[in-house]
């Protein structure tokens, strides 16, 4: 790696070219071209002593890299949301800083769960899969049909940005929403949508279901859950794959259980459970809700504006 006597930044995840171009110029980074992995980041730290890093999900910090880390470091930067790829609680024992972007991907993460939404339940996989074979027969009045998206309802696991900019799409198509959170949201920000203070009670209500929730911990969605959906229900999954136990998940698709589903975030990523791609009746992503032009480049100067914080002494904008 180039030696930078003034490296104030090391940019460990490869960044679009406008964020690199401002943490060069800014924090006289040191921008990688490829994302490297956890155990250079440590190295690369304790040999410049740098005080900020922008990390992702490949150069992830777990409790052993924080633990070796230089005492120079004082922040760790995520240009994602979610931050499954680090251990934060034991990065704030060392007194680091974590942050996170979570305004930057909102508005794009909630287009492509409707895109999910749309395309499982019109059945968008198979009709472009039926182009590229050629198509050559005319399908007549009673082949081939989708589900309706107006006037259906559908559940929102997690009201949060995401989860609410999803809902004022939904509503958009004439859906109507309900959703269910730890708390229920002021009627202003709720604008209409039905409040369940019970995850399990709303399922049964749920002809589309779509999570908007952190991952981590055990699966939200498990046979019983996907057994308390109503039969013919489309299932959406733009948050995280750990939140599904996906042998469930493939046993509610194939039983019929499922009219269909809509996924960009799998349990193992990058190597998705081959099941899937077999199945007519999923529309399948790898893990893209946020990649925009503007809101990568976006999620790139979130991160930037928090290391500048930190580094003039001021409050993270986005402390995790
Ligand atoms: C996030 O930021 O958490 C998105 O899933 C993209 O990785």
């Amino acid at each position: 790696m180039p030696e930078n006597n003034r490296t104030r930044l090391l940019i460990a995840r490869k960044v679009p070219a406008a964020v690199a171009k401002r943490a060069e110029t800014e924090f006289h980074a040191f921008v990688t071209d490829a994302d490297m992995d956890s155990q250079s980041v440590v190295e690369f730290c304790k040999q410049h002593d740098v005080p900020a890093v922008l990390i992702g999900k490949k150069s992830g910090l777990q409790a052993e890299h924080i633990a070796a880390l230089p005492a120079s470091v004082k922040i760790i930067a995520n240009a994602s949301a979610g931050v499954d790829h680090m251990d934060v609680a034991f990065a704030k024992a060392r007194g680091i800083v974590v942050t996170n972007a979570p305004d930057a991907l909102t508005e794009c993460t909630a287009d492509f769960s409707m895109l999910l939404v749309l395309a499982a339940c019109r059945r968008a996989s198979e009709y472009e899969r039926i182009m590229r074979q050629g198509w050559g027969k005319s399908f007549g009045m009673t082949e081939m049909l989708g589900m309706r998206v107006n006037g259906k309802t559908l559940g929102i696991v997690g009201f949060g940005r995401i989860g609410r900019a999803v809902a004022r799409r939904a509503q958009g198509f004439g859906m109507r929403v309900i959703y269910t959170d730890i708390q229920r949201a002021a009627p202003e920000v709720e604008n209409g949508a039905t409040f369940y203070s019970s995850f399990e009670d709303m399922l049964p209500h749920c002809q589309v279901l779509t999570l908007h929730v952190p991952g981590g911990g055990v699966p939200l969605m498990t046979k019983k859950e996907f057994g308390l959906l109503p039969k013919g229900a489309v299932f959406v999954n733009a948050a995280r794959g750990g939140l599904v136990d996906e042998d469930a998940l493939y046993e509610a698709l194939t039983s019929g259980h499922l009219f269909g589903a809509g996924l960009d975030v799998y349990r193992n990523e990058p190597n998705v459970d081959p099941r899937f791609a077999g199945l007519d009746n999923v529309f399948l992503t790898p893990h893209m809700a946020s990649a925009t032009v503007e809101t990568r480049d976006q999620m790139g100067f979130t991160a930037l504006d928090n290391v500048a914080a930190v580094l003039d002494g001021r409050p993270a904008l986005n402390r995790v």
